[in-house]
């Protein structure tokens, strides 16, 4: 079978080796026993990329990205790099990645599986059946934001500047990102921002409406201050269909969102850019869950955040939707089954290995297929 879709895989630092070969085994047994033709390559990102080039991102790691059709990253950072200067440390790779490869929309599902309904910190008639989505922007706000720097006073005190902007082309293709998603799904967005306070909050506020009513009167779109959607996040998170939001708000709004799950260990994460003419957009896939330093090398951290990447890689780059249902129905029996990784363990079930985790999602896939 030629090959004709690449994949690059990005395992990164800390658990993101280990993660991201469970979510390769997956990808090899979708290629085999579904009839995928993808060839897959692997690089370095990150502190590894350091380790090796001195950068986070080499230029060659970048343009193999993005000619890739889609990504796959593990996670990057960890102590051994934290005393680098701010712009030579493994997290500039993947912002790097993010700016260069345009990907303006970031897609964080939030779903509570009913096996996990009771590892959430939250009462389980709270989360149980949740499944939420956050679209958040991922190039723009205060992340890349202009003027920007640590700069000392004539008087030796010294000033931090980081400027939050957006303009009315940002805002309108990450809202119709959601909108599009809404009509998927509850038909239903809630727009989140700071308007009683910033004037980039007050244009945010004002242009999702506006396309909203252009072009998507069929989805129920309303308002809501940051602050306010962090408490009813966990008051109740099930008011929510689709939340579109900025770059820190979302950056923190989904940490909360997936908490409420029961695990970080187990959420996906999709990046995607803008399409072009024949619908191909640029894409990265990576658990939401850092490196997770502290557990590293040991064989004991999640997959299946990774491997849930991956099923959204297969739904959003390649419309592979079955073979993303499959997945995600995997993940659901194995749970089902009681097995578990530490960090979603729970009494009377059975904790089990990262690589075991992997074997037990292509068994279980192989059952399905069969
Ligand atoms: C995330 C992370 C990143 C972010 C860090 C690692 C730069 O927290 O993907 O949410 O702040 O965007
Ligand atoms: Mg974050």
């Amino acid at each position: 079978m030629p090959a004709n879709r690449t994949v690059l895989l990005l395992p990164g630092d800390g658990i993101g080796p280990e993660v991201v070969g469970q979510a390769r085994r997956v990808l090899e047994w979708v290629a085999a026993k579904r009839r995928f033709a993808v060839a897959c390559d692997e690089d370095l990102v990150g502190g590894a990329s350091i380790d090796a080039h001195g950068v986070p991102l080499t230029d060659a790691t970048l343009a193999k990205a993005k000619a890739a059709d889609a990504v796959l990253l593990g996670a990057v950072g960890g102590p051994k790099w934290d005393a680098l200067p701010f712009d030579r440390k493994p997290e500039r790779g993947l912002l790097a990645l993010r700016k260069e490869l345009g990907l303006f929309a970031n897609l964080r599902p939030a779903i509570c599986l009913p096996a996990l309904a009771g590892a959430s910190t939250l009462k389980e008639e709270v989360v149980a059946g949740l499944d939420i989505l956050i679209v958040r922007e991922l190039t723009g706000g205060v992340y890349f934001g202009t003027p920007r720097g640590i700069e000392t006073l004539p008087d030796g005190s010294r000033r931090g500047v980081n400027t939050q902007v957006y303009t009315t082309g940002e805002i309108r293709r990450v809202a119709a990102v959601a909108f599009e998603l809404a009509r998927k799904r509850g038909r239903k967005v809630c727009s989140t921002e700071k308007s009683n306070v910033m004037e980039s909050g007050i244009l945010w506020r004002e242009e999702v409406q506006k396309l909203r009513d252009e072009a998507y009167t069929d989805v129920a779109l309303s308002h809501m201050y940051a602050d306010n959607c962090a408490m009813q996040l966990v008051r109740a998170p099930k008011q929510f269909d689709i939340i579109v939001t900025d770059n820190l708000f979302g950056d923190i709004l989904s940490d909360e969102a997936a908490m409420l799950t029961g695990s970080l260990g187990m959420l996906p994460s999709a990046s995607l850019g803008a399409a072009d003419r024949d619908g191909r957009r640029a894409a990265l896939y990576e658990p939401v869950h850092g490196s997770a330093p502290d557990i590293a090398g040991q064989g004991i951290a999640n997959p299946l955040a990774a491997i849930l990447s991956l099923a959204m890689m297969m739904r959003y780059s390649f419309g592979r939707d079955d073979d993303a249902d499959m997945i995600e129905r995997a993940v659901g029996r194995v749970l089902d089954s009681g097995l578990r990784t530490g960090d979603i363990m729970q009494s009377g079930k059975t904790k089990i290995s990262t690589e075991a985790m992997g074997t037990a999602i292509v068994e279980v896939l192989q059952g399905l297929a069969a």
